[in-house]
């Protein structure tokens, strides 16, 4: 096992009416923000029950942050910050919003072109403190020092780090997961789903901790998943998915273990190029890049088969067993299954490129021409 240093100081408020608890979590004297998106918060009882909970404290609001949130947008919202001294930010929303949220906490106390976060990796070293009150399980935003944004103008899509960045408090209510369209449903069990194969599926470092972390997220989602999408009103199922997407990925299961993200970084590149979703690139590029790194991923691969999906000794059928998964929660896994051919792939590996992404995987070796193997076997 590697060393490592963890700390996560988020502190999760799980459950129904647990949005009242911010009232106690937020200062007093605070002069809040609350960030949101398109307005399905709107429909589905958080925005009523942040506007209850805050009716003690000061607070304006800023709406319209959207799905793969834009620089263009948050440099908007900073203005909003800085005109009303706002010193604390309460994101209300999917991963966009609270990517967003954290953006502007650390563009606050940034001196210089907060671009330069995501474009130079510039350091971080203060932000405003940020709450989430979460309504779409899948990104783990709400429980780590993550985010990305897009710039529109360039069609660039980047990520900073920083546990700056990191939640005060998430607010974890499954009922407001209840208006979520199937799509995003879908979206959510294969971001998390992904997110636990990119600290998982490596070579074996004799870790067997955080292994059975991994492998008992992903049976759950495998079981919990498909659930949520026969059985949409069940608040137990919605709840289940909604703990593993967070503990996905709140930096716990990774501990000491190598990494891969070679998916997520491929997959960022085709949102920024074609629009999908960000899970929609993940079911794309995970099952062909796991067929072009067969050889390198084999031990993992047979273990993930025979712990989670009852395979003995088949990688190429632990493949397709997780391809099979993701169209099972309704999300294609090829690019033809968005209408896209070929002549797609040229233009995302022209931004890999560009963005510096030149040496992805756990083994640095996946190269523009990897990606541009997979992609076309993903075609
Ligand atoms: O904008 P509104 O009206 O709120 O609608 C949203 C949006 O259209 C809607 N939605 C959210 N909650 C809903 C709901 N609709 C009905 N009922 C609800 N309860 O869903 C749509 C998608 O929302 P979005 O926040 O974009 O989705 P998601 O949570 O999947 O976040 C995706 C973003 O997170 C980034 C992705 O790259 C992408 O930009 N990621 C962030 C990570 C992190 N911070 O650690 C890691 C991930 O790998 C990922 O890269
Ligand atoms: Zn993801």
């Amino acid at each position: 096992m590697q060393n490592f240093a963890y700390k996560n100081p988020t502190e999760i408020l799980f459950g129904a009416g647990q949005v009242a608890e911010i009232a106690s979590r937020i200062p007093a004297d605070a002069q809040v923000l609350m960030l949101y998106g398109g307005g399905s918060i709107k429909a589905n009882g958080a925005y009523d029950q942040v506007v209850a909970a805050l009716g003690g404290h000061n607070w304006t609001e800023f709406g319209g942050v959207e799905a793969n949130p834009t620089y263009e947008t948050l440099m908007q919202a900073l203005d909003v910050v800085r005109d009303e001294s706002i010193d604390f930010i309460l994101a209300v929303g999917g991963g966009s919003v609270g990517d967003g949220a954290k953006f502007i906490a650390a563009a606050a106390k940034f001196d210089g072109e907060p671009w330069d976060i995501l474009a130079k990796g510039s350091e971080v070293t203060a932000a405003l403190p940020l709450g989430v009150v979460l309504t779409l399980p899948a990104t783990g935003t709400e429980s780590n020092g993550n985010a990305v944004v897009t710039r529109t103008q360039t069609q660039q899509k980047l990520a900073f780090g920083s546990p700056w960045v990191r939640p005060v408090f998430a607010v974890l209510d499954p009922a407001f997961t209840l208006t979520l369209p199937t799509r995003q449903v879908g979206n959510g069990v294969v971001d998390a789903f992904v997110h636990v194969i990119e600290q998982y599926l490596t070579y074996p470092t004799n870790a067997p901790l955080q292994d059975r972390f991994a492998e008992s997220i992903l049976s759950t989602l495998i079981e919990e998943g498909p659930k949520a999408l026969s059985s949409p009103e069940d608040l137990e199922v919605r709840a289940n998915v909604m703990w593993c997407a967070c503990m996905a990925l709140n930096g716990l299961i990774g501990q000491g273990v190598p990494q891969d993200w070679a998916t997520h970084m491929i997959g960022h590149e085709l949102t920024a190029v074609h629009g999908l979703d960000h899970a929609q690139t993940l079911a794309v590029v995970l099952p062909s890049l796991l067929r072009v790194k067969i050889d390198a991923k084999r031990a993992k691969l047979e273990q993930l088969g025979a712990r989670v999906f009852g395979i003995s000794g088949d990688a190429a059928a632990t493949i397709d067993a997780v391809e099979a998964f993701f169209e099972s929660m309704g999300v294609a896994t090829r690019l033809s299954g968005y209408g896209l051919d070929q002549s797609a792939v040229a233009p995302v590996i022209a931004s890999l490129t560009d963005n510096g992404m030149l040496a992805l995987g756990e083994h640095g070796d996946i190269t523009p021409q990897t990606a541009n193997e997979i992609l076309t076997l993903a075609g």
